[in-house]
């Protein structure tokens, strides 16, 4: 089923190009309230129910009028639903921010918090010199200013593990993984995508590689039944990868660095791996050709932003390949937006 899209700007946009753009450069408060009403939980406050904005406001701890006109700009775009003066029930859109809806996006807003919007306000930093603005403003790279506030890394790991949970069985169908025996999962957060690969290659052994504060949480192995056939490993990438694997995947990871962190991460992956083993990177790749507005567009941005990382094409993955001593062999479409690339130990490596 479509579902109809919502109106973003109104009907006044259309009078000229000053007031089209006028209107478009106000869609961070959209952004922002979106953020804003996943963090109150308003969408589970509001249940199955139509909700008055003052019993919503008691609920989630806010100022009733500003909830109220919170709740009515939001109604605008289809977000909540006004059904009568000051009252407010879900629509589709406001229900899957809600922490029970089978695809809640709820955790993957709440990560936003100021920490990071403040960084986002920095963009002009990122454009004028090329570098994040994330650590031009916190003084620190976005992953170790996450280390540095456990309640932020634990936000982040929930976010990216909901936001994994969407895809993971659906990337773990794509590939064919059967035949390998020790699957390494590089920056593989709390272990979703090595859980769904284990469940298809009942033979096969598995390592879960990340920050050891990421898989010191990991729960998913240990929920899937799968501890006894999944090791936890902690580690920086950056330094060397676990070795005597004949499949290393880097799901979403290699998106966040640059070109020279991207080489030093997969050259590591190779020093590892076994002679006829595979190296598959999973990523949401720039579209070619770009044909108008496009979530890894944005998602390229973001990674400029908060870290040093980009959204790349076919061809930029085969030549980081061919830097790290590896040649690209396929690059499989996912029905969730990911590309898969398979590449092996290049005999001139
Ligand atoms: C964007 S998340 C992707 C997580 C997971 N693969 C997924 O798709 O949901 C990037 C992961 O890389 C891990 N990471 C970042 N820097 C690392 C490092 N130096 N060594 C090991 N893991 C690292 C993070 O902890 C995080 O889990």
């Amino acid at each position: 089923m479509t579902l109809e899209k919502p109106a973003l700007l109104s009907n006044d946009a259309n009078r000229s190009a000053a007031h089209l753009i006028d209107e478009m450069s106000r869609l961070y408060y959209l952004s922002r309230a979106i953020h804003v009403a996943a963090e109150l939980g308003i969408a589970d406050h509001v249940g199955d129910d139509t909700v008055a904005a003052d019993e919503l406001a008691q609920s989630a701890g806010t100022n009733p009028e500003a909830l109220d006109r919170l709740l009515r700009f939001l109604s605008a775009y289809g977000i909540f639903e006004e059904a009568a003066p000051v009252q407010y029930r879900n629509t589709k859109l406001s229900a899957t921010l809600r922490d029970d809806h089978p695809q809640s996006v709820r955790a993957n807003m709440r990560r936003i918090g100021d920490f990071w919007w403040s960084a986002v306000g920095n963009l002009e930093h990122s454009i004028r010199s090329g570098e994040s603005a994330f650590t031009a403003f916190h003084g620190v790279p976005f992953f170790r200013y996450l280390e540095e506030h456990p309640d932020i890394q634990k936000r982040f790991d929930e976010a990216m593990a909901r936001i994994s949970a969407t895809n993971d069985a659906a990337i773990a169908d794509a590939y064919d993984f059967s035949g390998f025996h020790r699957i390494v999962d590089v920056g593989g957060g709390r272990g979703g995508l090595l859980a769904q690969i284990l469940m298809r290659v009942p033979d096969a052994t598995g390592v879960l590689f990340d920050q050891p504060q990421v898989v010191a949480a990991a729960t998913r192995l240990e929920q899937a039944g799968l501890s006894g056939r999944a090791e936890p490993m902690g580690g920086d990438f950056f330094k060397a990868v676990p070795d005597g694997g004949d499949c290393y995947v880097i799901k979403g990871v290699l998106h966040d660095f640059n070109d020279e962190e991207c080489v030093t991460i997969l050259s590591n992956c190779r020093k590892s791996m076994r002679k006829d083993a595979h190296v598959v990177v999973a990523n949401q790749d720039l579209p070619t050709p770009i044909a108008g507005p496009h979530p890894n567009l944005t998602m390229d941005l973001q990674m400029m932003v908060l870290l040093t990382g980009r959204e790349r094409s076919a061809t930029q993955w085969s030549e980081l390949f061919r830097q790290a001593g590896l040649r690209t062999i396929n690059s499989l479409s996912t029905e969730v937006g990911f590309t898969l690339v398979d590449g092996v130990i290049s005999e001139k490596g």
